[in-house]
């Protein structure tokens, strides 16, 4: 017995030695606890154009290269996939609107003993993509095509971040040298992230970013209980149904709308039809809950009051309203984009626009919103600045949004608002779907996808965008209106963008589906300036027959019966603004009735960024009015040091669609 029991013992201290040996092993081969590479390591880097051929080599000299900690990039405080890490080191781009489109890193790393170790495991945040070698070999490349790079190859990774694992073999006893080339998908690209870890399978998470934690992290403070950030959204049949979004702590588990038809002045819930949706933990804000309800069965062309809460607490949001589409001949609504804010103080602004917009266009029944709605759209706090502040808007109006890149990431934008996507599409970076309403069809567009055939979008989504068209004409709907953030027809940096301009760019491939659809008229964002295009055709401008009115007491062009489409990007509803590149052919302006400077350009440079004109001066919105054969758009600014900062016109124009006789 004594004796088994000791060769027990000693069997089990074997196990246990030869245990701690594996990791020692591991541990003393690969450094300390199995890292190889920290993300937060410190790179030597080049951020000044293109290098010679032999940078990637060991023999290399990068002495004079600059040093920085990683994350290394620029036009990201944070990075956009985990808002709680900010940026390491901030590197140079060159000129604004000719960014450099590679920039190359360099980084010694030592190991003891390669041996026993078949793999190690990689993480990659890259934005926009990126070639790594190791030792002077390719180890692999994310969002970089197969073939030959130059300094002048496009990247495009989607997902932005990625871990999987790669051959120790790349790696020897001794010094390591790992180079990465990280590319931009154009020169005017917004952003440049590179951060890398590299680790043996199995130990210790890659360590994250041990920074000050930014002011836009968002803490894990118990909240008060309340219902925030609520949505009233389009969900299919514009009569009869409407979506509802809101957040709360998850102490309020139930997800109740209650909705009273307008009557009189009394509201009584008492009465009210009662609908219970959905709750789910919020990707991005996992200490809150997302509330999704619909409301059905409901009359056309009627006013509701309604509240949104959790029945079993008694909490419930401040009574809002809405109102049905009717089978109305006239409605008007409003669109704005690019509210994209920086600050809660910025958010205010973009508030203080959308607020404007109803005030000054009074009979407005939806607003759609081109996109760019916050700008990390992973980073809740952002949706708090900009749905609580504009609360009383957005509890009394219906918003019919379409994704802008800033909301790309991990549900950001699907779960903010009600939409019913396509069967069987996939929602992380936004949502594509489309409504009746009036005598009108709306389709409003992902541009955050991607193909090889169609840059923006992946060919389910051109498909069924012909199909939902043609199913709209048949029904009857006179007038097909597009919405979609990255336009083929803007007047900044990013009309030169390949995803636009390319081969498989929006301008070359989907403007003449847009003609073919029959689109008459395309709302656009992202390029964060005005700019009004002459009816277009397979990309050329065709003539076509005017009528002057007065609207409003402002002389407005109509043009009659178009044969093509009108593309309009109403500059934006918060901050951020761009000057109109003076780089493009003006044979490109042509194509424009109207592309003029932004008017903020007249207060001069940003005092922190000389490529922009004065942040937060200037803001726009239009408002559309279809009413039968004749649509009318109306375009206003707001300027802080103009009219009292209220808002005044800026452009106006039209279509009319007379039946051939
Ligand atoms: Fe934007
Ligand atoms: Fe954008």
């Amino acid at each position: 017995m004594e004796f088994l029991k000791t060769r027990e013992v000693l069997k089990r201290l074997f196990i246990l030695a030869v245990l701690i040996m594996a990791v020692i092993v591991n541990g003393k081969a690969f450094g300390a606890d199995g890292i190889i590479l920290e993300r937060t390591a410190e790179w030597s880097y080049s951020d000044m154009g293109e290098v010679a051929p032999n940078w990637k080599n060991m023999e290399f000299d990068d002495s004079s290269w600059k040093k920085g900690k990683s994350p290394l990039g620029y036009g990201d405080d944070v990075s956009e996939t985990d808002p709680s890490i900010p940026v390491g080191t901030v590197v140079g781009y060159g000129k604004a609107d000719e960014k450099y489109m590679t920039t190359y890193f360099r980084k010694y790393v030592n190991i003891e003993n390669r041996d026993g170790i078949k793999e190690v495991e990689c993480f990659i945040h890259v934005d926009d993509g990126a070639v790594v070698y190791i030792n002077g070999v390719e180890a692999f490349r994310k969002g970089v095509e197969d073939g030959e790079v130059k300094y002048t190859t496009v990247g495009k990774f989607k997902p932005k971040e990625e871990s999987f694992k790669i051959p120790a073999s790349l790696f020897k006893t001794g010094k390591n040298l790992i180079a990465a080339e990280v590319h931009q998908d154009g020169p005017n690209s917004s952003d440049l992230w590179f951060e890398l870890g590299i680790k043996v399978p199995g130990t210790a998470e890659v360590k994250k970013t041990e920074g000050k934690a930014n002011e836009v992290v968002k803490t894990e403070e118990p909240k008060i209980e309340k219902v925030s950030k609520i949505t009233i959204t389009f969900t299919g049949d514009t009569k009869t149904t409407k979506g509802f979004t809101w957040y709360t702590s998850q102490n309020s588990k139930k997800s109740d709308l209650q909705v009273v038809e307008k009557t009189g002045n009394t509201i009584d819930f008492s009465k009210a039809t009662k609908f219970r949706g959905y709750t789910t933990i919020s990707t991005n804000a996992k200490n809150e809950y997302l509330h999704k309800v619909e409301a059905t069965g409901l009359k056309a062309g009627t006013t509701y009051f309604f509240r949104a809460g959790d029945s079993v607490q008694n909490l419930w949001s401040e009574i809002g309203s809405f109102k049905t589409a009717g089978g109305n001949k006239k409605f008007t609504f409003i669109d704005i984009a690019d509210t994209q804010a920086k600050s809660e103080d910025e958010a205010i602004l973009s508030a203080q626009t959308l607020a404007k917009s109803i005030e000054t266009i009074t009979d407005a029944e939806f607003i759609i919103h081109n996109g760019d709605i916050v700008d990390t759209g992973m980073s809740e706090i952002q949706w708090d600045w900009v749905l609580n502040n504009s609360g009383k808007t957005l509890l009394n109006m219906t918003i019919a949004p379409v994704a802008g890149n800033h909301e790309e990431d991990k549900e950001s934008f699907a779960e903010h608002f009600n939409l019913k996507e396509v069967a069987g599409t996939d929602t992380k970076t936004g949502v594509y779907y489309s409504y009746d309403y009036g005598n009108a069809h709306f389709i409003m567009l992902n541009t955050n996808e991607d193909s090889k055939e169609f840059n923006n979008f992946n060919i389910e989504q051109i498909d069924w965008m012909k199909k939902d068209a043609a199913e709209a004409k048949k029904r009857g709907a006179k007038w097909i209106i597009v919405t979609m953030h990255k336009g083929p027809y803007t007047t900044s940096n990013h009309a030169v963008d390949p995803d636009i301009m390319g081969e498989n760019g929006v301008r070359t491939k989907v403007v003449p589906l847009l003609n073919q659809i029959g689109a008459d008229l395309v709302f656009q964002g992202h390029d964060h300036i005005y700019a009004r295009t002459k009816v277009i055709k397979d990309g050329k401008a065709v003539k076509a027959t005017k009528i002057t009115e007065l609207v409003n007491g402002v002389k407005t062009e109509y043009t009659v019966n178009p044969d093509g489409t009108i593309y309009l990007i109403p500059s934006t509803g918060g901050p951020k603004v761009y000057y109109k590149n003076k780089k493009i052919d003006s044979s490109y302006y042509d194509l424009f009735d109207i592309a003029d400077e932004h008017h903020a350009a007249v207060y001069g440079a940003d005092p922190k960024d000389s490529s922009r004109p004065l942040r937060g001066q200037i803001q726009n919105f239009t408002g559309i009015t279809i009413d039968g054969d004749k649509l009318t758009a109306v375009s206003y600014e707001t300027d802080k040091d103009k009219n009292n900062g209220m808002p005044y016109i800026i452009d106006s124009f039209g279509i009319i669609k007379k039946s051939k006789k």
